[in-house]
């Protein structure tokens, strides 16, 4: 059955190309940045929480990295980078999932969330993500997470988000996480507003 959420998020896909909407972004800057200052490499297994249609997964490939999850709630968010991807693209897993009632098959080494905690405004959501967190990460790998800063927008996609500075976000985490790494950056969307984010990389601890 379809979820709520799930409608609006296969809606938004389905009415929008990937470069019309407000988390667009034509190069994964920032995510980059976070994967090369930890020394991330292309040997390693990543998972992209929430990834939809973001480039990321090409530059990766790109770059030689070939053991590559994409999830995402909205099935015509992976389709828009299928297509995107063509033949490089099969060499990626695809899944469509909604996080919060998710069982990792499996432990990645990196796990990748740009824009989709924030979305989880009740309690248990929380608790069912950092669930699908400490089971589907490697211990002593580490969690990419960015969410809107303090500052940041209130909603985003019309949904109302929780926004969190560094402290808060390593807070909701608990203590099987440690902060390694902390920023801010200020995203602008393709009609040229700014928002603000928190981005963090956490460690998995044993
Ligand atoms: C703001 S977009 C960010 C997309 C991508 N991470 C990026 O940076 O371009 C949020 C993404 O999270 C997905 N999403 C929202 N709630 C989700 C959930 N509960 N489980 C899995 N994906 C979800 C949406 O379909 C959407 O692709």
């Amino acid at each position: 059955m379809t979820s709520e959420r799930e409608h609006h998020w296969r809606k938004v896909y389905t009415d929008k190309q990937p470069e019309d909407v407000s988390w667009y972004q034509a190069t994964p800057e920032q995510s980059l940045l976070a994967l090369d200052r930890f020394g991330a490499v292309p040997s390693q297994s990543l998972i992209d929480i929430g990834g939809g249609a973001s480039t990321l997964v090409d530059v990766l490939l790109a770059r030689g990295w070939h053991d590559l999850t994409v999830l995402d709630i909205a099935a015509p968010a992976l389709a828009a980078a299928q297509a995107r991807l063509g033949e490089a693209g099969a060499a990626v897993m695809w899944a469509v999932a909604d996080i919060t009632d998710w069982q990792p098959p499996r432990r990645y080494d990196i796990w990748h969330d740009r824009a989709v905690f924030h979305f989880l405004t009740q309690p248990a959501q929380r608790t069912a993500y950092i669930r699908a967190l400490t089971n589907g990460l490697a211990e002593g790998g580490f969690a990419i997470i960015a969410t809107f800063a303090l500052d940041g927008p209130e909603k985003c996609s019309g949904l109302v988000v929780e926004r969190y500075d560094a402290e808060k976000l390593a807070q909701t985490l608990g203590s099987g996480f440690r902060l390694d790494a902390s920023w801010r950056d200020v995203h602008l969307t393709p009609w040229g507003a700014s928002q603000a984010f928190t981005w963090c990389v956490f460690r998995r601890l044993a």
